[in-house]
């Protein structure tokens, strides 16, 4: 490929990786699958590599990240950034109309819009490319955090129609619920301490200097604001729309995000609707926006010191209730961590009954200064667990007591501790701790470490109590005359158990590692060191140095994989499950066979017994060939779950064999 190829290849991927950026992070509408999407990045990063000339700043390959930035520097904005005036009462809403009314005689049209509750930003735009990206800061100058901002999917770093030369557009970029979820989720389960809320997680995650975690985080944005000189449109809802057509992701009138109206009636039923759909957003609201929608009226109502005439936010007041706290109880981690939990009397509150609240740690209790028993305040914010916001002080009872923290474990008595830095009591008691000892079996068996057929928590629990299994080791000992012993246990559970653990002795390295329960090793960290360093022996014997070269591993990491193999105990471990037969290496890609030699495999969609790349692995070890596309040339198409229909149809229509996860495994045998 020459020069002028490789550009236009270059070029052209580019343009169609952002178009599918687009159908999945700003439609949700996702128009190949996610295998084919990254064979196209793989492609363009391959091209970009042998001609570094042509990897252009807002290349798609620049969203994973990696550039790191030391200090954030000041800019002052060109628009100064104002807050707006906020409210929680509808006849203030009322007034500020009357006011307006009192202004101007023509007829006002306002602009209703959600408040998003995440972090305002500023993006530049010169020629249609992204130029910088800046936070609020006080108002007047914030931080320049340009190759964050790169990262976040739904924000283009290139644009598309007839944009202004150049412009800034503002927003909110904030973290999904779900996204929030599952990063709490993983940090529980190594053992991290968790976030608050998605709105402080997102600011934190943007002031982050390495823009690889940032784009991990999968944060989020809605544009709602262009500012520009000449611009071509005359108002707030055409500036929205406007934007939408250059590619940013702007709320829409559609999903009702947004919304004309000439009438207080209009903005009231707007602000009601929203009051009880904000629950079934899978982002945080925290109130809506209104704003007078022409340019023209907004400049003749002009601003106050801090904020415009023309525009109001109405705040939803957070539901609180108030609920007794009956009684303070103290859970045990499996990393030995120790959870306060508030035992409520039950309580309606966002549609679910609320029974048990997270207090998190010592200084939270201390935080409230909360007493038994007290009558407290619940909230319900993005997280699955309420939390307790304050004590209603005038409920207090002369004889209620402080609520302390306890010195010794309530599962083993052991003496807790509070290592330096950290908000977290321990269990130090690592082995001998029933609720830790469980917690890690029930970890090495769970669905993303040995994903054993067969075993529960309750038959862990058994097993256990039964005096069978005291580690992961043990599992691989237990005979089917012990296991059918146990209660319930029907002889097809027992023979199903039995083969269960045995078949999890084919599972790759990499997720022995993570079921380890290494504290700070969660899933990806695991993935990094396998492949990094190939097996369990070289990891074990590796010096600090050797650990912290490896990428994404750091001084914290390091230590505490040292330390796990300092433990006796767990070299023990090891030895016994390097007996039983686990993967405690990386197996190099051998050839299996080759049954399939010759032909080429397209893979789409989601499937049951495999992941993609799993499968992608099973045809390369058996001889075929896997493709990024359906072309005639295609030999084979394997139909996962939600493959889309205008694939089928091309492969249909060319008349290539389609087959089901089974049918490729029949294809096999
Ligand atoms: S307009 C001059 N629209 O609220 C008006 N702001 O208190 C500029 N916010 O810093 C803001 N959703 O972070 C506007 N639809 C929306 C908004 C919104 C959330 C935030 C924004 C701003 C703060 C102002």
């Amino acid at each position: 490929m020459n020069k002028e190829e490789a550009k236009a290849a270059i070029l052209s991927l580019s343009k169609e990786i952002d178009q599918h950026n687009y159908h999945y992070y700003v439609e949700s509408n996702p128009q190949i699958s996610d295998y084919d999407f990254d064979m196209l990045l793989t492609r363009l990063q391959q091209l970009e590599l042998e001609h570094p000339e042509f990897a252009y700043d807002y290349s798609p390959t620049k969203r994973v990240g990696g550039d790191i930035t030391k200090k954030f520097e000041s800019v002052v904005h060109r628009f100064p950034m104002l807050s707006l005036t906020n409210t929680y009462s509808e006849e203030e809403i009322i007034d500020w109309e009357t006011r307006l009314k009192k202004v101007t005689d023509e007829e006002i049209n306002y602009v209703c819009e959600l408040k998003y509750d995440g972090v305002a930003i500023g993006i530049r735009y010169e020629n249609g490319i992204l130029t910088r990206a800046v936070t609020r800061g006080d108002g007047t100058q914030g931080e320049e955090i340009t190759a964050n901002v790169r990262t976040i999917r739904s924000i283009p770093l290139k644009l598309k129609g007839n944009f202004p030369d150049d412009f800034e557009i503002r927003g909110e970029i904030f973290m999904p619920l779900a996204s929030f979820n599952a990063l709490n989720a993983e940090r529980e389960e190594i053992g991290e301490q968790l976030f608050a809320n998605p709105r402080n997680t997102a600011s934190g995650t943007l002031k982050m200097q390495d823009s690889k975690v940032v784009a991990e985080r999968n944060l989020d944005s809605y544009l709602y604001g262009v500012y520009g000189d000449d611009l071509s449109f005359d108002g707030q809802l055409s500036a929205v729309e406007n934007a939408g057509s250059w590619g940013f992701k702007v709320p829409t009138k559609e999903k009702k995000f947004i919304e004309r109206t000439t009438s207080i009636d209009g903005i009231m039923s707007f602000i009601h609707y929203w009051d009880k759909a904000r629950h079934d957003l899978p982002f945080e609201i925290d109130g809506v926006v209104i704003k007078v929608d022409k340019y023209a009226q907004q400049r003749k109502l002009g601003f106050t010191a801090k904020s415009p005439r023309w525009a109001i936010a109405f705040k939803f007041k957070t539901e609180r209730v108030e609920t007794l706290l009956e009684s303070v109880t103290f859970q045990v981690g499996r990393t030995g961590a120790i959870t306060p939990v508030a035992n409520l009397t039950p309580v309606q509150l966002g549609g679910t009954t609320v029974k048990r609240a997270s207090l998190h740690n010592a200084d939270q209790i201390e935080k409230i200064d909360l007493h038994l028993p007290d009558y407290v305040f619940v909230e319900k914010g993005g997280e699955i667990i309420p939390k307790i916001v304050g004590v209603n002080l005038e409920k207090r009872s002369e004889a209620a007591q402080v609520v302390g923290f306890l010195d010794h474990c309530p599962e083993c008595h052991a003496a807790l501790v509070r290592r330096e830095g950290e908000v977290q009591h321990y269990c130090p008691n690592e082995n001998g701790c029933p609720p830790q000892i469980k917690g890690k079996i029930e970890h090495f068996i769970s669905r993303k470490a040995m994903n054993i057929d067969g075993l529960g928590a309750e038959t862990v629990d058994l097993l256990f109590t039964k005096g069978l299994v005291h580690n992961a080791a043990d599992l691989y000992a237990l005979t089917y005359d012990q296991v059918i012993e146990l209660d319930r246990m029907a002889d097809r559970s027992a023979d199903n158990l039995i083969q269960g653990i045995k078949n999890s002795t084919q599972v790759p390295f990499e997720r022995v590692l993570f079921a380890l329960g290494i504290r700070f090793v969660g899933e990806t960290v695991a993935k990094k060191l396998a492949r990094a360093m190939g097996s369990i022996d070289r990891i074990m014997h590796a010096k600090y140095d050797e650990l912290i070269e490896v990428d994404e591993i750091g001084e914290k990491i390091a230590i505490s994989v040292q330390q796990f193999f300092l433990d006796e105990r767990n070299v023990e471990i090891i030895h016994r499950l390097k007996e039983a037969g686990l993967q405690l290496e990386i197996v190099k890609k051998e050839t299996l066979s080759q049954k399939l030699e010759g032909k080429s495999f397209v893979v789409s969609g989601v499937f049951n017994a495999f992941s993609r790349d799993e499968l992608k692995e099973v045809i390369e070890s058996n001889g075929g060939k896997n493709v990024s596309s359906i072309s005639a040339k295609t030999d084979y198409v394997i139909a996962g779950e939600n493959m889309g229909p205008a694939k089928l149809k091309k492969a249909t229509d060319l008349g290539i064999q389609i087959l089901s996860e089974d049918e490729f495994i029949q294809l096999l045998k």
